[in-house]
C-alpha cells in the first residue's frame, strides 16, 4: 500500500505537488499526472487513492499503452456475449472493476481516439456502455490519468481529443524530475542502499567523495527509478567495500568533472565543446562549489562567483538549493 509519505523528498518543488495531491485526495475529482518516466506518477496515484474516501474500495491500474489496440474498448468497458468473434462471455471490463474505486489510466496518451471518445462520455455522464450493449450502466469511479508525453502536442497533431484533456486536468499536476531537485540525490542515494542492504542482507557499500560527486552531477533521465535500480546494482556487487567514480556506469561518470570537456585558453577564454553542455547544471554545480568553499557563508559564495548575495538568494532557490 502506497502513501505520500514514501514520497521521499525535501523539494519544495515537489512538496507543494504533494501538498495539493492532499487536498485533492478527499475529493471526487480528476487529476492528470504528467512528468518523466521514474518520476513516482505510480507512487503519486495510489497514494491519492490511499488517501481518499475509496480506499477500502478497489484501485485499479490500466497501462493504456500495454492494451492490444483492437481490445481496447472492450478490455475498458466490457463487452456483451457474442458482440464479436471470440466474444464467447459476457465481460464487465476494467472500469466496472474499479466501481466505487479509483481508476488509473497510465500512458493515457497511447489510447486511441475511439476509447477516447468513450471515456470522455463516462467521465461527463458517469455511465459506460459495454460493447455490444444497448443500454448505458452507472459506475462510480474516480479517474486518475498519467503521461511522460507532452499531451497538448498530441492535441495539435490530432492525436489527442482537447475535450478530453480538459476533462481530465481538471487538477494537473506535474511531478519534478531529479535535475530538478538534485538536492534530493543524497538523501535518495542513502535511503535506497540501507533500504537494499537490509532486503539482501548485505554490508552496506560506501561511496567514494568522487562517486557520489559524480552521481549528484548526473542527469537521470530515469530519474528516481534509475536511482533506485543502481542503488540494488551497487549493494549487490559492492557491498562492505568502497565505490569509486570507475565503478559506476559509463553513462553517469561521463557527465563527472574531468569529462565535461569544457577547456579554457588564454584569450579566448571558455571554448563551448563539441557536443554543447547543460549550462543549467553548470551555474548550479558552480554555486555548489562556491557554498562549499565558503563554507555555506553567502556572502563570500556570492563575492566568488561575482554576483551579489541577492542574486545568488534567487538562483538558489530556482535550482532548490536551498
Ligand atoms: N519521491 C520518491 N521517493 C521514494 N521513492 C520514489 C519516489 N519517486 C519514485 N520513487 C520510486 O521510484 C520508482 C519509480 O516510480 P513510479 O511511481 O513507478 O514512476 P513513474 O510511474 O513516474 O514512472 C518506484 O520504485 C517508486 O517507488
Ligand atoms: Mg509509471
Amino acid at each position: 500500500m502506497h502513501h505520500f509519505s514514501q514520497l521521499m523528498t525535501q523539494s519544495p518543488l515537489l512538496e507543494t505537488v504533494i501538498r495539493s495531491a492532499q487536498i485533492v485526495a478527499r475529493t471526487d475529482v480528476s487529476v492528470m499526472l504528467t512528468g518523466e518516466t521514474g518520476t513516482g506518477k505510480d507512487l503519486m496515484a495510489q497514494a491519492i487513492h490511499h488517501a481518499s474516501p475509496r480506499a477500502q474500495h478497489p484501485f485499479i491500474a490500466i497501462n493504456c499503452a500495454a492494451l492490444p489496440e483492437t481490445l481496447v474498448e472492450s478490455e475498458l468497458f466490457g463487452h456483451k456475449r457474442g458482440a464479436f468473434t471470440g466474444a464467447i462471455e459476457d465481460r464487465q471490463g476494467h472500469i466496472r472493476s474499479a466501481h466505487g474505486g479509483t481508476l488509473f489510466l497510465d500512458e493515457i496518451g497511447e489510447l486511441p481516439l475511439a476509447a477516447q471518445a468513450k471515456l470522455l462520455r463516462f467521465l461527463e455522464s458517469g455511465d459506460i456502455i459495454p460493447v455490444g450493449e444497448s443500454h448505458p450502466i452507472k459506475v462510480d469511479a474516480r479517474v486518475i490519468a498519467a503521461t511522460h508525453q507532452d499531451l497538448s502536442q498530441l492535441v495539435r497533431e490530432s492525436r489527442f481529443r482537447e475535450d478530453l484533456l480538459y476533462r481530465l486536468q481538471v487538477v494537473p499536476m506535474d511531478m519534478p524530475s531529479l535535475r530538478e531537485r538534485s538536492g534530493d540525490i543524497d538523501m535518495l542515494l542513502n535511503h535506497f542502499l540501507l533500504h537494499f542492504a537490509g532486503e539482501h542482507q548485505l554490508p552496506l557499500p560506501k561511496l567514494s567523495q568522487e562517486a557520489r560527486t559524480a552521481l549528484r552531477r548526473h542527469g537521470w533521465p530515469g530519474n528516481v527509478r534509475e536511482l533506485r535500480n543502481l542503488c540494488e546494482r551497487l549493494v549487490v556487487l559492492f557491498h562492505g567495500r568502497s565505490v569509486e567514480l570507475g565503478n559506476l556506469p559509463a553513462e553517469i561518470t561521463r557527465s563527472a568533472p574531468n569529462a565535461l570537456g569544457l577547456s579554457f585558453n588564454q584569450g579566448r577564454g571558455f571554448s563551448l565543446p563539441e557536443e554543447g553542455i547543460d549550462l543549467e547544471w553548470l551555474e548550479s554545480d558552480m554555486i555548489r562549489q562556491a557554498l562549499e568553499r565558503s563554507r555555506g557563508n553567502k556572502s563570500r559564495a556570492a563575492r566568488l562567483l561575482g554576483i551579489t548575495r541577492d542574486t545568488l538568494l534567487y538562483r538558489l532557490k530556482k535550482f532548490d538549493l536551498v
